[in-house]
């Protein structure tokens, strides 16, 4: 049973394992795996036969390594920390000092887990996940495949979990692929999209397909456009190093942004399992018209922040001069898209996408535009015009489902004014707090991929950016920085709406 399917407190506690993190001193093991780890335990998700054995350069003891994740942990799961939950998480924490790229130290990896096996009752099944750099994959899962912790029997189960980025186009994503086939069968690869365990991107199938008045509307005779936003009010922090490398539209759109179209735009799966959704959203994918290197500089839009005030007032700076940045870097910062899809659904109906970092707001949220209705009604009444629904997915923050529609102004003349209804998540299921990533873990654990990404649903994502990494290589901007920190993005952004005769929805006041 998998927790998309479930709840927290109907689901049963995972199956007996040993989680293996390759990067056990890194940030994302304190950020997000030892805290979600924490909320599977508070919850009653984690098995008694379960050891984490984090894996790194640093010579530490097992008690050093609890040390040093208890020295956060209250940080990174703040109101929800609880002592007595902690010290039961705590005792499953072991560590290894090793060189992850050297094939010699497997063996000691192997004997290690063999004892924790008899120690802890793992049962040979072992979960490595990579919290290690994507050029570090190939080599850990070939020394992992020649130590032979990657066979699996009949009586136990060996899985790895990979981080985003898989490649950084088409070519590198299917080279990684190829080399991750090398050593594992596909069944035993999650690759993690931490937006797939979002419960309010979940919710998106369920809200379509649970309520009986939705798809009937759910198409182009009904729908007049689509609009994705993912906006970040942060910077690039301390990532300029990776971010160079990546860009806006690398680190966010064929992975976070194409989930998000995926749930919005499929046909109704026949069940849960991870083949039937997956099937669904790769043929999204496929729908998906390529762009050509015309349309790139049409339906395309890169921007990169200067310095400027965010709403708050706080006074920040210009990409360009941020860490690891450099100091003529052509990086985007923003990115927004037009995408169609050729098929029965949705042809003609466009999807925007964009995203950004340092943009006014931080709020990921899904707009749908439904059609005009006639006006007829109103000839010979002081209305002119009604404004079209919009119905709002919001996922972060404040997650919740809004909708706006026309309604009478009271009084003796005829008017029209939009009105607001809206469902806030918190309001309903209270705030369960979590990292995304316990949902996923679970779910790994219990050999449920339903939430992960299979090799070719990557590839069509890298598929659909290509020609737009292509040409954005081959034309380096000439206007960057071309949006203040605080704002919406570059114009060109607004244009690309303004065009066809639609604008951005006001996502300041978000009850336009
Ligand atoms: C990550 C990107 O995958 O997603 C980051 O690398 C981005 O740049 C993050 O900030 C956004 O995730 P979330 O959950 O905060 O929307």
């Amino acid at each position: 049973m998998s927790l998309t399917q479930s709840n927290y407190t109907q689901a049963p506690p995972a199956l007996p394992n040993a989680m293996v993190i390759f990067g056990a001193g890194g940030d994302l093991t304190r950020r997000k795996l030892i805290p979600a780890l924490f909320h599977l335990c508070d919850a009653g998700l984690l098995p008694d036969s379960f050891a984490v054995l984090g894996v790194g350069r640093r010579d530490m003891d097992d008690d050093a390594f609890r040390d040093l994740m208890a020295e956060q942990i209250r940080d990174h799961v703040g109101n929800a920390f609880d002592r007595s939950v902690w010290e039961r998480l705590v005792a499953h924490l072991h560590y290894m000092q090793m060189d992850i790229s050297e094939g010699a130290d497997y063996e000691r990896l192997r004997e290690r887990l063999s004892e924790l096996d008899t120690q802890r009752g793992t049962a040979g099944n072992y979960l490595f996940y990579m919290a290690v750099p994507p050029s570090l994959f190939t080599r850990v899962t070939g020394c992992l495949g020649a130590a032979g912790l990657l066979r699996e029997t009949e009586h136990d189960w060996r899985r790895i979990v990979v981080e985003k980025p898989f490649g950084r186009d088409l070519e590198s994503a299917a080279a990684l692929n190829r080399a991750l086939h090398g050593n594992l069968d596909e069944q035993q690869i999650y690759r993690i999209d931490h937006y797939l365990g979002k419960e309010t991107v979940q919710n998106i199938v369920v809200f379509r397909f649970a309520n009986g008045f939705i798809e009937p509307l759910w198409n182009r005779h009904h729908i007049d456009h689509v609009q994705l936003t993912v906006a970040e009010s942060v910077g690039v922090e301390h990532r300029g190093g990776y971010y160079e490398e990546a860009g806006a539209l690398r680190d966010m759109i064929p992975n976070h942004l194409l989930v998000l179209l995926g749930f919005i735009a499929m046909e109704p799966p026949n069940s849960f399992e991870s083949g039937a959704m997956r099937e669904e959203v790769n043929k999204v994918l496929d729908a998906i018209e390529p762009l050509s290197s015309e349309d790139v500089l049409t339906r395309a839009v890169r921007g990169q922040y200067g310095e400027g005030a965010m709403p708050d007032g706080e006074q920040v700076r210009a990409y360009r001069a941020s860490p690891g940045v450099d100091l003529r870097s052509p990086t985007e910062t923003f990115a927004a898209l037009k995408l169609t899809m050729d098929n029965w659904r949705w042809a003609g109906v466009p999807f925007y996408l964009r995203t950004g970092k340092r943009l006014a707001a931080q709020r990921t949220e899904i707009a749908i535009r439904f059609k005009q209705a006639p006006t007829v009604l109103f000839k010979n009444t002081d209305v002119e015009q009604v404004a079209p629904n919009t119905l709002v997915l919001r996922i972060q923050p404040a997650e919740g489902i809004h909708m706006s529609f026309d309604a009478k102004v009271p009084g003796p003349t005829m008017r029209v004014g939009t009105v607001n209804m809206d469902f806030c998540y918190q309001d309903y299921f209270g705030n369960r707090p979590a990292t995304g990533y316990e949902t996923l873990i679970y779910d790994c654990m219990n050999g449920d991929a339903t939430l992960y990404k299979h090799a070719d649903t990557i590839e069509k994502g890298w598929e659909i950016v290509q020609s737009v990494m292509d040409v954005w290589a081959a034309l380096p901007p000439r206007d960057f920085p071309n949006y203040a920190a605080g704002t919406w993005g570059p114009t060109a952004a607004g244009d690309l709406l303004g065009n066809d005769g639609r604008l951005w929805r006001g996502i300041e006041t978000p009850d336009t």
